[in-house]
């Protein structure tokens, strides 16, 4: 019962009282402190709602769980892991942010960056696809959210155009970590010069259970039933060539034969493909996960020119859609 408690984000609240004396006060955020606006998504299992705080006025996404539902179909795992991913990765400008969580009788609440220009997916739909410009400025940002998470020791396991979404900038935020996995970190062997250590992610975990979306699973997931950092990058792979054609490269008509294409690395390239983009592809969708770039190769492929990977993508202004 106490769920929502540990690690729950407080407010300090610091005012003087009757003789001056300043008192702090930490408060906790509730569902009173909140006005709940329009829908922005709805899931199985979740309903996001767009909230403003009453004392800040600033806007949220405030994920709304039902916990009769999720106990009952055996969720509680996957809600715990998406709070402690979130809780990990709090410092990212491209990972969706978690601020606070609480609950009432009935629900599980979880406060989130709002992203007001919705889902990477609808902006794909309505465009149709995107040129070189725009999957390159996506893709980057895509890039550095992956490795950040990696760094920190989280494979996302479902990443797709529809768990990226844009903010008020059109600057992308991953979202959806309901799915990830948590590696064990484990204190960095070589200390730096300036005296401080950090943790490191444990490589090479392995990790069985089926997750993910059908058209984004990695071969191994389907032969070995394994996934690891690599899975991410095969969905980056499928991102990337589904940004500039407007369909992910393994697509049927059910899911079996989506599994048997991409066991069969069973995809072609559309005329008019970008040759520097085909090279990179082609070099991500390998069935061997040991084989497919790493993300350090990834930034300095040519497709990526010579953009640079650091600070200034979060500041940098989005091309025009198209
Ligand atoms: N839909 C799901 N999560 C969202 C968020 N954080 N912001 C906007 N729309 C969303």
């Amino acid at each position: 019962d106490d769920w929502a408690e540990r690690g729950a984000a407080v407010h300090v609240q610091r005012e003087a009282d009757a003789n001056g004396k300043v008192q702090v006060k930490t408060i906790k955020k509730g569902v009173k402190d909140f006005t709940f606006g329009r829908v922005l998504g709805e899931g199985s299992f979740s309903t996001v709602v767009a909230a403003t705080d009453r004392q800040t006025l600033r806007e949220y996404a405030i994920k709304i769980l039902d916990k009769r539902h999720i106990i009952k179909e055996k969720k509680v795992k996957y809600v715990n892991i998406e709070k402690n991913t979130l809780n990990r990765l709090g410092d990212h400008p491209g990972i969706v942010r978690l601020y606070y969580t609480f609950q009432d009788e009935r629900s599980l609440y979880f406060v989130l960056d709002l992203a007001p220009n919705g889902e990477l997916f609808s902006v794909l739909k309505k465009l149709g696809s995107m040129n070189a410009e725009c999957t390159q400025y996506y893709c980057a940002q895509l890039l550095d959210a992956v490795d950040y998470m990696h760094n920190h020791g989280v494979i996302h396991r479902d990443l797709k155009p529809e768990n990226i979404l844009l903010d008020e900038n059109m600057r992308i935020k991953v979202t959806d970590f309901g799915t990830a996995k948590l590696l064990e970190l484990r204190p960095a062997v070589n200390v730096s010069s300036d005296g401080s250590s950090h943790n490191v992610p444990v490589e090479d975990e392995r990790v069985n259970s089926f997750v993910g979306t059908a058209e984004y699973v990695s071969p191994e997931l389907l032969t070995d039933k394994a996934a690891g950092k690599s899975s991410d990058i095969w969905a980056f792979g499928c991102i990337l060539y589904q940004l500039l054609c407007g369909k992910p490269p393994f697509k049927a008509s059910n899911e079996y034969q989506i599994f048997q294409k991409i066991i069969k690395l069973e995809y072609s390239f559309p005329a008019g493909f970008p040759a520097v983009a085909r090279d990179l592809v082609s070099k991500l969708l390998v069935t061997e996960p040991r084989r497919r770039l790493t993300i350090e190769q990834i930034k300095s492929h040519p497709f990526f020119g010579d953009l640079v990977f650091g600070p200034e993508l979060w500041s940098r202004k989005a091309p025009r859609l198209a």
